[in-house]
Protein backbone atom coordinates (compact mmCIF):
# COMPACT_ATOMS: atom_id res chain seq x y z
CA UNK A 1 0.00 0.00 0.00
CA UNK A 2 3.01 2.54 1.21
CA UNK A 3 3.85 2.36 -2.38
CA UNK A 4 0.71 3.16 -4.57
CA UNK A 5 0.63 6.57 -2.57
CA UNK A 6 1.57 9.46 -5.00
CA UNK A 7 4.10 11.76 -2.96
CA UNK A 8 4.92 15.46 -3.24
CA UNK A 9 7.47 15.67 -5.57
CA UNK A 10 10.00 17.98 -3.29
CA UNK A 11 10.13 19.23 -0.01
CA UNK A 12 8.98 23.16 -1.46
CA UNK A 13 6.06 21.62 -2.96
CA UNK A 14 5.39 20.05 0.45
CA UNK A 15 5.41 23.19 2.08
CA UNK A 16 3.68 24.67 -0.79
CA UNK A 17 0.85 22.67 -0.52
CA UNK A 18 0.20 22.63 3.10
CA UNK A 19 0.84 26.74 2.95
CA UNK A 20 -1.95 26.58 -0.22
CA UNK A 21 -4.14 24.47 2.50
CA UNK A 22 -4.11 27.38 5.41
CA UNK A 23 -3.15 30.68 3.63
CA UNK A 24 -6.96 31.64 2.69
CA UNK A 25 -10.31 33.32 3.57
CA UNK A 26 -8.88 32.51 7.68
CA UNK A 27 -6.23 35.09 6.99
CA UNK A 28 -7.55 37.89 4.29
CA UNK A 29 -11.33 37.53 5.22
CA UNK A 30 -11.85 36.62 8.89
CA UNK A 31 -9.06 37.59 10.47
CA UNK A 32 -9.72 41.26 9.81
CA UNK A 33 -13.01 40.85 10.55
CA UNK A 34 -13.09 38.87 13.74
CA UNK A 35 -10.28 41.12 14.97
CA UNK A 36 -11.84 44.03 14.41
CA UNK A 37 -14.91 42.63 16.67
CA UNK A 38 -12.94 42.25 19.27
CA UNK A 39 -11.16 44.82 19.83
CA UNK A 40 -7.61 44.65 17.74
CA UNK A 41 -4.55 44.46 19.44
CA UNK A 42 -5.46 42.06 22.45
CA UNK A 43 -6.97 39.20 19.91
CA UNK A 44 -3.95 39.69 18.02
CA UNK A 45 -2.05 38.89 20.52
CA UNK A 46 -3.58 35.93 21.80
CA UNK A 47 -4.03 34.82 18.18
CA UNK A 48 -0.24 34.23 17.88
CA UNK A 49 0.37 32.85 21.09
CA UNK A 50 -2.33 30.18 20.33
CA UNK A 51 -0.68 29.95 17.20
CA UNK A 52 2.80 29.11 18.86
CA UNK A 53 1.58 27.24 22.04
CA UNK A 54 -1.51 25.05 20.40
CA UNK A 55 -1.86 25.46 16.43
CA UNK A 56 1.80 24.94 15.77
CA UNK A 57 2.34 21.90 17.85
CA UNK A 58 -1.02 20.32 16.69
CA UNK A 59 -0.47 20.83 13.28
CA UNK A 60 3.00 19.34 13.65
CA UNK A 61 0.90 15.79 15.08
CA UNK A 62 -1.94 16.07 12.89
CA UNK A 63 0.39 15.54 9.89
CA UNK A 64 2.82 13.30 11.89
CA UNK A 65 -0.50 11.05 12.15
CA UNK A 66 -1.20 10.82 8.35
CA UNK A 67 2.55 10.55 7.54
CA UNK A 68 3.06 7.47 9.88
CA UNK A 69 -0.30 5.78 8.63
CA UNK A 70 0.26 6.61 5.05
CA UNK A 71 -3.47 6.77 3.97
CA UNK A 72 -6.34 8.42 4.81
CA UNK A 73 -7.04 9.91 8.00
CA UNK A 74 -9.67 7.23 9.14
CA UNK A 75 -8.24 4.37 8.09
CA UNK A 76 -4.45 5.79 9.01
CA UNK A 77 -5.92 6.51 12.76
CA UNK A 78 -7.40 2.97 13.03
CA UNK A 79 -4.17 1.57 11.84
CA UNK A 80 -2.23 3.14 14.25
CA UNK A 81 -4.53 2.92 16.92
CA UNK A 82 -4.24 -1.24 16.39
CA UNK A 83 -0.85 -0.62 16.31
CA UNK A 84 -0.86 1.17 19.70
CA UNK A 85 -3.28 -1.91 20.71
CA UNK A 86 -5.35 1.08 21.43
CA UNK A 87 -9.32 1.77 20.90
CA UNK A 88 -10.96 0.97 17.49
CA UNK A 89 -13.12 3.89 18.26
CA UNK A 90 -10.21 6.53 17.74
CA UNK A 91 -11.17 6.01 13.94
CA UNK A 92 -14.53 8.32 14.81
CA UNK A 93 -12.24 11.27 15.09
CA UNK A 94 -11.65 10.85 11.11
CA UNK A 95 -15.67 10.92 11.04
CA UNK A 96 -15.49 13.81 13.15
CA UNK A 97 -12.89 15.93 11.69
CA UNK A 98 -14.74 15.23 8.21
CA UNK A 99 -17.88 16.64 9.66
CA UNK A 100 -16.12 19.49 10.59
CA UNK A 101 -15.00 20.57 7.50
CA UNK A 102 -17.99 19.57 5.51
CA UNK A 103 -19.55 22.53 7.86
CA UNK A 104 -16.65 24.79 7.23
CA UNK A 105 -16.93 23.88 3.32
CA UNK A 106 -20.07 24.86 3.18
CA UNK A 107 -20.14 28.65 4.14
CA UNK A 108 -16.20 28.83 2.52
CA UNK A 109 -17.68 28.03 -0.34
CA UNK A 110 -20.52 31.02 -0.04
CA UNK A 111 -17.97 34.03 0.82
CA UNK A 112 -15.40 32.52 -1.80
CA UNK A 113 -18.45 33.03 -4.55
CA UNK A 114 -18.00 36.98 -2.81
CA UNK A 115 -14.44 37.11 -4.35
CA UNK A 116 -16.04 35.84 -7.82
CA UNK A 117 -18.62 38.50 -7.84
CA UNK A 118 -15.90 41.57 -6.45
CA UNK A 119 -13.37 40.07 -9.44
CA UNK A 120 -15.76 40.41 -12.27
CA UNK A 121 -17.06 43.93 -10.88
CA UNK A 122 -13.28 44.92 -10.69
CA UNK A 123 -12.18 43.62 -13.87
CA UNK A 124 -15.56 45.22 -15.27
CA UNK A 125 -14.08 48.65 -13.41
CA UNK A 126 -17.24 48.51 -11.02
CA UNK A 127 -15.26 49.72 -8.34
CA UNK A 128 -13.58 53.46 -9.87
CA UNK A 129 -14.62 56.35 -9.04
CA UNK A 130 -17.06 54.62 -6.39
CA UNK A 131 -17.75 56.52 -2.98
CA UNK A 132 -17.11 54.18 0.16
CA UNK A 133 -21.33 54.74 1.15
CA UNK A 134 -21.29 53.25 -2.57
CA UNK A 135 -19.10 50.41 -2.32
CA UNK A 136 -21.23 49.42 1.01
CA UNK A 137 -24.65 49.45 -0.52
CA UNK A 138 -23.62 47.41 -3.54
CA UNK A 139 -22.31 44.80 -0.85
CA UNK A 140 -25.29 45.01 0.69
CA UNK A 141 -27.27 44.50 -2.68
CA UNK A 142 -25.49 41.89 -3.40
CA UNK A 143 -26.35 39.98 -0.14
CA UNK A 144 -29.54 40.50 -0.19
CA UNK A 145 -29.79 38.57 -3.89
CA UNK A 146 -29.63 35.27 -3.15
CA UNK A 147 -29.57 34.09 -6.90
CA UNK A 148 -26.29 35.91 -7.52
CA UNK A 149 -24.74 34.35 -4.86
CA UNK A 150 -25.99 31.13 -5.15
CA UNK A 151 -24.73 31.67 -8.72
CA UNK A 152 -21.51 31.87 -7.26
CA UNK A 153 -21.08 29.66 -4.43
CA UNK A 154 -22.15 26.72 -7.01
CA UNK A 155 -19.17 28.03 -9.06
CA UNK A 156 -16.59 27.74 -7.05
CA UNK A 157 -17.68 24.75 -5.44
CA UNK A 158 -17.29 22.66 -9.16
CA UNK A 159 -14.03 24.74 -9.74
CA UNK A 160 -13.19 23.41 -6.35
CA UNK A 161 -14.42 19.47 -6.76
CA UNK A 162 -13.30 19.42 -10.04
CA UNK A 163 -9.31 19.24 -8.89
CA UNK A 164 -10.43 17.05 -6.19
CA UNK A 165 -12.17 14.73 -8.17
CA UNK A 166 -8.41 14.46 -10.43
CA UNK A 167 -7.01 13.40 -7.37
CA UNK A 168 -4.67 15.93 -4.93
CA UNK A 169 -0.76 15.73 -5.56
CA UNK A 170 -1.08 16.01 -9.05
CA UNK A 171 -3.85 18.96 -8.82
CA UNK A 172 -2.31 20.99 -6.58
CA UNK A 173 1.32 21.25 -6.50
CA UNK A 174 1.85 23.24 -10.37
CA UNK A 175 -0.73 25.62 -8.95
CA UNK A 176 0.59 26.51 -5.43
CA UNK A 177 4.40 26.97 -6.94
CA UNK A 178 3.20 29.73 -8.63
CA UNK A 179 0.62 31.43 -6.81
CA UNK A 180 1.93 31.53 -2.83
CA UNK A 181 4.46 33.88 -4.06
CA UNK A 182 2.43 35.93 -6.17
CA UNK A 183 -0.37 36.54 -3.13
CA UNK A 184 2.12 37.76 -0.61
CA UNK A 185 4.04 40.00 -2.81
CA UNK A 186 0.51 41.24 -3.82
CA UNK A 187 -0.30 42.23 -0.12
CA UNK A 188 3.29 43.09 0.83
CA UNK A 189 2.71 46.07 -2.47
CA UNK A 190 -0.56 47.07 -0.13
CA UNK A 191 0.98 47.38 2.93
CA UNK A 192 3.44 49.21 1.80
CA UNK A 193 1.00 51.40 0.31
CA UNK A 194 -0.73 51.32 3.43
CA UNK A 195 2.30 53.00 4.97
CA UNK A 196 2.15 56.12 2.85
CA UNK A 197 -1.79 57.32 3.96
CA UNK A 198 -3.03 58.38 7.11
CA UNK A 199 -4.56 55.52 8.62
CA UNK A 200 -1.34 53.86 9.24
CA UNK A 201 -0.65 54.72 12.09
CA UNK A 202 -3.71 54.46 13.78
CA UNK A 203 -4.17 51.13 12.57
CA UNK A 204 -0.89 50.20 13.88
CA UNK A 205 -1.96 51.49 17.29
CA UNK A 206 -4.97 49.19 17.23
CA UNK A 207 -3.44 46.03 16.17
CA UNK A 208 -0.27 46.50 18.50
CA UNK A 209 -0.87 47.85 21.33
CA UNK A 210 -3.22 45.51 23.89
CA UNK A 211 -5.97 46.55 26.29
CA UNK A 212 -5.17 43.57 28.32
CA UNK A 213 -8.31 44.87 30.52
CA UNK A 214 -10.67 43.82 27.69
CA UNK A 215 -9.68 40.11 27.77
CA UNK A 216 -12.51 37.63 28.31
CA UNK A 217 -12.57 33.75 28.44
CA UNK A 218 -15.21 34.77 25.09
CA UNK A 219 -12.31 36.82 22.95
CA UNK A 220 -9.81 34.11 24.67
CA UNK A 221 -11.62 31.15 22.89
CA UNK A 222 -12.82 32.85 20.01
CA UNK A 223 -8.42 33.56 19.49
CA UNK A 224 -8.08 30.08 19.71
CA UNK A 225 -10.64 28.36 17.35
CA UNK A 226 -8.96 31.12 14.59
CA UNK A 227 -5.54 30.27 15.59
CA UNK A 228 -6.94 26.29 14.45
CA UNK A 229 -9.07 27.77 12.01
CA UNK A 230 -6.32 30.09 9.93
CA UNK A 231 -3.46 26.95 10.15
CA UNK A 232 -6.29 24.23 8.87
CA UNK A 233 -5.43 22.05 12.22
CA UNK A 234 -7.96 20.09 13.85
CA UNK A 235 -9.75 18.56 11.25
CA UNK A 236 -8.21 15.87 10.14
CA UNK A 237 -7.44 17.62 6.91
CA UNK A 238 -3.82 18.53 6.89
CA UNK A 239 -3.81 14.94 8.41
CA UNK A 240 -4.80 13.35 4.28
CA UNK A 241 -1.77 15.90 3.30
CA UNK A 242 0.98 13.82 5.45
CA UNK A 243 0.23 10.65 3.77
CA UNK A 244 1.82 12.31 0.70
CA UNK A 245 4.60 14.09 2.63
CA UNK A 246 8.47 13.34 1.26
CA UNK A 247 10.24 10.62 3.86
CA UNK A 248 13.15 12.62 4.45
CA UNK A 249 12.04 15.85 5.29
CA UNK A 250 11.55 17.48 8.70
CA UNK A 251 8.00 17.84 9.45
CA UNK A 252 8.33 20.16 12.21
CA UNK A 253 10.79 22.68 10.31
CA UNK A 254 8.12 22.57 7.45
CA UNK A 255 5.34 23.24 10.08
CA UNK A 256 7.16 26.06 11.33
CA UNK A 257 7.62 27.66 8.11
CA UNK A 258 4.02 27.11 7.03
CA UNK A 259 2.97 28.78 10.39
CA UNK A 260 5.27 31.72 9.60
CA UNK A 261 3.61 32.09 6.19
CA UNK A 262 0.61 32.34 7.39
CA UNK A 263 0.97 34.97 10.16
CA UNK A 264 2.40 37.21 7.99
CA UNK A 265 -0.40 37.10 5.54
CA UNK A 266 -2.60 37.66 8.18
CA UNK A 267 -0.57 40.47 9.57
CA UNK A 268 0.06 42.09 5.71
CA UNK A 269 -3.43 41.97 5.28
CA UNK A 270 -4.65 43.37 8.86
CA UNK A 271 -2.18 46.03 8.06
CA UNK A 272 -3.85 46.79 4.78
CA UNK A 273 -7.29 46.36 5.69
CA UNK A 274 -7.05 48.92 8.96
CA UNK A 275 -5.18 51.40 7.72
CA UNK A 276 -8.49 51.83 4.96
CA UNK A 277 -10.60 51.37 8.07
CA UNK A 278 -9.24 54.16 9.59
CA UNK A 279 -8.05 56.68 7.35
CA UNK A 280 -11.85 56.46 5.93
CA UNK A 281 -13.44 56.96 9.74
CA UNK A 282 -15.16 53.49 8.96
CA UNK A 283 -16.28 50.79 11.96
CA UNK A 284 -13.26 47.98 12.41
CA UNK A 285 -16.36 46.09 13.97
CA UNK A 286 -18.23 45.69 10.82
CA UNK A 287 -18.29 42.37 10.33
CA UNK A 288 -18.12 39.65 8.02
CA UNK A 289 -18.39 42.57 5.07
CA UNK A 290 -15.01 44.17 6.45
CA UNK A 291 -13.01 43.33 3.84
CA UNK A 292 -15.13 43.67 1.09
CA UNK A 293 -15.82 46.72 1.69
CA UNK A 294 -12.38 48.17 3.17
CA UNK A 295 -10.20 46.65 -0.16
CA UNK A 296 -12.37 48.07 -2.63
CA UNK A 297 -12.31 51.72 -0.98
CA UNK A 298 -8.30 51.25 -0.10
CA UNK A 299 -7.79 50.08 -3.86
CA UNK A 300 -9.80 53.09 -5.25
CA UNK A 301 -7.19 55.55 -4.06
CA UNK A 302 -4.16 53.33 -5.86
CA UNK A 303 -2.79 54.57 -9.40
CA UNK A 304 -4.36 51.80 -11.57
CA UNK A 305 -7.10 51.17 -8.91
CA UNK A 306 -9.20 48.83 -11.03
CA UNK A 307 -6.40 46.72 -12.08
CA UNK A 308 -4.52 45.96 -8.49
CA UNK A 309 -8.16 45.30 -6.99
CA UNK A 310 -8.50 42.54 -10.13
CA UNK A 311 -5.84 41.25 -9.42
CA UNK A 312 -6.04 41.17 -5.68
CA UNK A 313 -9.74 39.34 -6.05
CA UNK A 314 -7.87 37.01 -8.24
CA UNK A 315 -5.35 35.94 -6.20
CA UNK A 316 -7.56 35.65 -3.28
CA UNK A 317 -9.80 33.37 -5.13
CA UNK A 318 -7.13 31.02 -6.20
CA UNK A 319 -5.84 31.48 -2.15
CA UNK A 320 -9.35 30.09 -1.01
CA UNK A 321 -9.72 27.50 -3.84
CA UNK A 322 -6.44 25.67 -2.62
CA UNK A 323 -8.11 26.05 0.87
CA UNK A 324 -11.45 24.96 0.07
CA UNK A 325 -9.94 21.94 -2.05
CA UNK A 326 -7.64 20.96 1.26
CA UNK A 327 -11.39 20.97 3.07
CA UNK A 328 -13.12 18.44 0.42
CA UNK A 329 -10.48 16.26 0.98
CA UNK A 330 -11.03 14.48 4.12
CA UNK A 331 -14.42 13.66 3.31
CA UNK A 332 -14.01 12.71 -0.32
CA UNK A 333 -10.92 10.58 1.58
CA UNK A 334 -13.35 9.26 3.87
CA UNK A 335 -15.71 7.82 1.69
CA UNK A 336 -13.16 6.52 -0.66
CA UNK A 337 -12.49 4.32 1.96
CA UNK A 338 -15.84 2.98 2.62
CA UNK A 339 -15.52 1.36 -0.81
CA UNK A 340 -16.75 4.48 -3.02
CA UNK A 341 -15.11 5.36 -6.26
CA UNK A 342 -13.43 9.04 -6.00
CA UNK A 343 -15.37 10.75 -8.73
CA UNK A 344 -18.36 9.45 -7.06
CA UNK A 345 -17.38 10.27 -3.44
CA UNK A 346 -16.46 13.77 -5.03
CA UNK A 347 -20.57 14.11 -6.36
CA UNK A 348 -21.86 13.17 -3.23
CA UNK A 349 -19.72 15.42 -0.79
CA UNK A 350 -20.16 18.22 -3.69
CA UNK A 351 -24.45 18.14 -3.71
CA UNK A 352 -24.27 17.94 0.17
CA UNK A 353 -22.25 20.45 0.67
CA UNK A 354 -24.00 22.95 -2.29
CA UNK A 355 -27.19 22.22 0.19
CA UNK A 356 -25.81 23.11 3.43
CA UNK A 357 -24.11 25.95 2.11
CA UNK A 358 -27.67 27.45 0.77
CA UNK A 359 -28.75 27.98 4.49
CA UNK A 360 -25.89 30.28 4.40
CA UNK A 361 -27.03 32.31 0.81
CA UNK A 362 -30.15 32.50 2.28
CA UNK A 363 -29.30 33.71 5.66
CA UNK A 364 -28.87 37.55 3.94
CA UNK A 365 -32.50 37.80 2.71
CA UNK A 366 -35.15 34.81 3.61
CA UNK A 367 -33.85 33.47 6.52
CA UNK A 368 -31.94 36.38 7.46
CA UNK A 369 -34.68 36.61 10.18
CA UNK A 370 -34.46 32.79 11.24
CA UNK A 371 -32.42 32.53 14.18
CA UNK A 372 -30.75 29.13 15.51
CA UNK A 373 -28.87 29.39 18.66
CA UNK A 374 -29.06 32.60 20.58
CA UNK A 375 -29.62 35.44 17.87
CA UNK A 376 -27.59 33.72 15.31
CA UNK A 377 -28.74 33.37 11.92
CA UNK A 378 -27.18 29.83 9.93
CA UNK A 379 -24.38 31.92 8.66
CA UNK A 380 -23.50 33.69 11.83
CA UNK A 381 -23.37 29.82 13.40
CA UNK A 382 -21.77 27.88 10.93
CA UNK A 383 -18.96 30.49 10.43
CA UNK A 384 -18.30 30.20 14.63
CA UNK A 385 -19.65 26.72 16.49
CA UNK A 386 -17.25 24.41 13.86
CA UNK A 387 -14.56 26.59 14.08
CA UNK A 388 -14.54 27.27 18.04
CA UNK A 389 -15.81 24.47 18.94
CA UNK A 390 -15.19 21.47 16.56
CA UNK A 391 -11.56 22.74 15.53
CA UNK A 392 -10.49 22.65 19.13
CA UNK A 393 -12.45 19.63 20.11
CA UNK A 394 -10.59 17.92 16.89
CA UNK A 395 -7.10 19.27 17.81
CA UNK A 396 -7.50 18.05 21.33
CA UNK A 397 -7.91 14.43 20.36
CA UNK A 398 -5.47 14.61 17.69
CA UNK A 399 -2.87 15.79 20.33
CA UNK A 400 -4.11 13.36 22.66
CA UNK A 401 -3.45 10.56 20.37
CA UNK A 402 -0.16 11.60 18.75
CA UNK A 403 1.81 12.55 22.19
CA UNK A 404 -0.35 9.95 24.43
CA UNK A 405 -1.57 6.83 22.35
CA UNK A 406 0.84 6.37 19.88
CA UNK A 407 3.86 4.29 19.67
CA UNK A 408 7.13 6.41 20.66
CA UNK A 409 9.01 4.88 17.78
CA UNK A 410 6.33 5.77 14.90
CA UNK A 411 5.87 8.91 16.12
CA UNK A 412 9.53 10.25 15.85
CA UNK A 413 10.04 8.62 12.57
CA UNK A 414 7.46 10.36 11.34
CA UNK A 415 8.46 13.51 12.98
CA UNK A 416 12.17 13.20 10.99
CA UNK A 417 13.80 14.98 14.01
CA UNK A 418 16.12 13.79 16.73
CA UNK A 419 15.64 12.47 20.88
CA UNK A 420 16.01 15.71 22.06
CA UNK A 421 13.20 17.60 19.33
CA UNK A 422 11.21 14.81 19.78
CA UNK A 423 10.76 15.09 23.74
CA UNK A 424 10.56 18.95 23.43
CA UNK A 425 7.76 18.65 20.62
CA UNK A 426 5.86 15.91 22.91
CA UNK A 427 6.75 17.90 26.39
CA UNK A 428 4.60 20.68 24.93
CA UNK A 429 1.78 19.27 23.40
CA UNK A 430 1.22 16.68 26.38
CA UNK A 431 1.53 19.78 28.93
CA UNK A 432 0.81 22.66 27.36
CA UNK A 433 -1.40 22.11 24.24
CA UNK A 434 -3.18 19.54 25.88
CA UNK A 435 -4.19 21.61 29.10
CA UNK A 436 -4.56 24.93 27.24
CA UNK A 437 -7.18 23.73 24.60
CA UNK A 438 -9.34 22.02 27.83
CA UNK A 439 -9.34 24.94 30.53
CA UNK A 440 -10.63 27.91 27.36
CA UNK A 441 -13.27 25.33 25.62
CA UNK A 442 -14.04 25.04 29.39
CA UNK A 443 -14.27 28.60 30.23
CA UNK A 444 -15.69 29.47 27.20
CA UNK A 445 -18.62 27.13 27.30
CA UNK A 446 -19.42 27.50 30.66
N1 LIG B 1 -6.90 27.56 6.82
C1 LIG B 1 -7.92 27.93 5.88
C2 LIG B 1 -8.02 29.44 5.83
O1 LIG B 1 -7.43 30.11 6.62
C3 LIG B 1 -9.25 27.33 6.23
C4 LIG B 1 -9.22 25.87 6.52
C5 LIG B 1 -9.67 25.38 7.75
C6 LIG B 1 -8.74 24.95 5.58
C7 LIG B 1 -9.64 24.03 8.05
C8 LIG B 1 -8.71 23.59 5.86
C9 LIG B 1 -9.16 23.14 7.11
O2 LIG B 1 -8.68 30.00 5.02
NA1 LIG C 1 -5.08 30.63 7.19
Amino acid sequence: MNETLERWSSRRAFILAVTGAAVGLGNIWRFPYITGENGGALFLLLYVAFVLLLGLPVMIAEIMIGRAGRRGPVQALRHLAAEAGASRHWRWLGVFGAFTVFCILSFYSVVSGWSIEFLVTAVNGGFVGASPDEIGAGFEAFLADPARMTFNHTLFLLMTLLVVAAGVAKGLEKLNNLLMPLLYLLLLVLAVHAATTEGFGPALAWLFLPDLSALRPMVVMQAMGHAFFTLAVGACALMAYGAYMPDQQSLPKAAGAVALLDVTVALLAGIAIFSAVFAQGLDPAEGPGLMFVTLPIAFAELPWGALWLSLFFLLLLLATWTSSINLAEPMVATLQARGLKRGRATAIVGVAVWLLGLLSVFSFSSLAEVTWVGDMTFFALVTTVPTEIFLPVGGLMIAIFAAWIMPETLAREALGIGPKGFRLWRTVVRWVSIPLTLVVLVAGLF
